[in-house]
């Protein structure tokens, strides 16, 4: 299977599009349009790879993890997005989106957390290009992930806390959006996922598929075949990133892991695609976990960075076309493997990433016996709270 892009209104099969009020309409065309001329521009590309290169630390290793490779009987590699500045992939994407509102005149940056990881680098490109900077996070989200809270606010940006719903990510990115209508005129939105009105699911993706290209040219560089790659699926774009250059590879079969929180038996999970059904949410049509009325539910993640009842337009084009399979573990088993690489490898990876590591196991048991890549998404020093308290 090939594909490249949505169609001109932003959809991928029935999914995507723009699902939002009038006052975002023109204003999201406009950015479409002058996401297109940026993504064509040259100069536009060279600055972003500059910024990659010099400011984030890329190209991120691909690395050998031996004694985890020992532990589970084949040949496991790490793509270490946690060595990004910042400490997780959210900045790829950060540094595009902040280029692009620079390019079109805008002051003033708003973004949605929930790890608190796409706040940290939006934070963090803020500084870097003078930008004003507001940053909307659930009230339980600032509180289990404390350390990125007080780094946004020492690189100056202003962090409000949300106190509505659930209070975690759902509810930020529909207060940032509310500001976002408000505020269009000067105010650009710098959502951290695939996920959003057309074009920011196209957008965060090609920002993000760095992290896919580098892996595909390191393997080609040291003649490693994968036959699997995984990464943990929250809004996306992580696995996305990932994925999206070897789609076109059938040989090579792509994983991505939702939180599965409580277990299967548990209605406490966020488990949008494998357990949710089309609907919409935030500005475009996926897959969303939701009544039969339609009324959003509550997901639970033991991860605040996968604590989200939607995903990305694009994967669930892939789930069901079947080119990506997609599968859940629980919090628990996401703890076990957090504490298996920390003790192995000398790697303490997020809790989000963790999920991703999960699975392996899983592989194990179903005798699988050659090379996969694992997308650790970010590091843990965030998770350390949350890791404490469930020693
Ligand atoms: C380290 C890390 N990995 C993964 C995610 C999930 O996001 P996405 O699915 O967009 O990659 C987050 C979100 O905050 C994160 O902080």
């Amino acid at each position: 299977m090939s594909y490249d892009y949505p169609d001109i209104n932003g959809f991928f099969g029935e999914y995507g599009g723009q699902f939002i009020p009038e006052t975002l309409v023109a204003p999201c065309q406009e950015l479409a349009r002058q996401y297109r001329t940026a993504a064509l521009d040259p100069g536009f590309h060279q600055e972003l790879m500059w910024h990659l290169h010099d400011f984030a630390g890329r190209p991120t290793p691909l690395y050998p993890a031996e004694r985890l490779s020992d532990r589970f009987g084949f040949q496991i590699f790490l793509k270490r997005e946690d060595l990004v500045h910042t400490g997780a992939h959210k900045l790829n994407n950060a540094l595009g989106q902040a280029l692009l509102a620079m390019r079109i005149g805008k002051t003033r940056v708003i973004a949605e957390t929930g790890a608190g990881q796409h706040g940290v680098a939006t934070a963090t490109v803020c500084a870097r290009f003078g930008l004003e900077c507001v940053v909307y996070m659930g009230a339980k989200d600032m509180e289990r992930q404390a350390p990125n809270v007080a780094r946004m606010k020492m690189l100056g940006s202003e962090v409000r806390a949300v106190t509505s719903g659930t209070q975690t990510l759902k509810d930020a990115t529909s207060e940032a959006i509310r500001d976002w209508v408000t505020n269009v005129h000067d105010t650009f939105y710098l959502i951290g996922s695939v996920v959003g009105p057309h074009p920011y699911p196209l957008m965060v993706r090609e920002f993000q598929k760095v992290i896919g290209e580098e892996t595909r040219e390191q393997c080609a560089d040291r003649g490693i075949v994968p036959q699997i790659l995984l990464a943990c699926v929250g809004g996306g774009s992580n696995a996305i990133g990932f994925f999206f250059p070897f789609i076109e590879f059938s040989g090579v079969q792509l994983i991505g892991v939702e939180a599965g929180g409580e277990g299967d038996g548990s209605p406490h999970h966020a488990a949008a695609l494998t357990r949710g059904t089309p609907g919409v949410l935030h500005g475009s049509r996926s897959y969303v976990l939701q009544n039969i009325d339609g009324q959003i539910l509550e997901a639970h993640s033991i991860s605040a960075g996968l604590d989200y009842p939607g995903i990305g337009p694009e994967h669930s084009f892939l789930f069901d076309t079947g080119r990506v399979s997609y599968v859940r573990v629980s919090d628990d088993q996401a703890l076990a493997s957090a504490r298996e690489l920390a003790k192995l490898e000398g790697i303490i990876p997020a809790l989000e990433s963790a999920h991703a590591l999960a699975h392996l196991a899983k592989l194990k048991q179903e005798g699988f016996t050659k090379t996969a890549i694992v997308c650790l998404s970010g590091r843990g020093d965030k998770d350390m709270g949350t890791y404490g308290a469930h020693n």
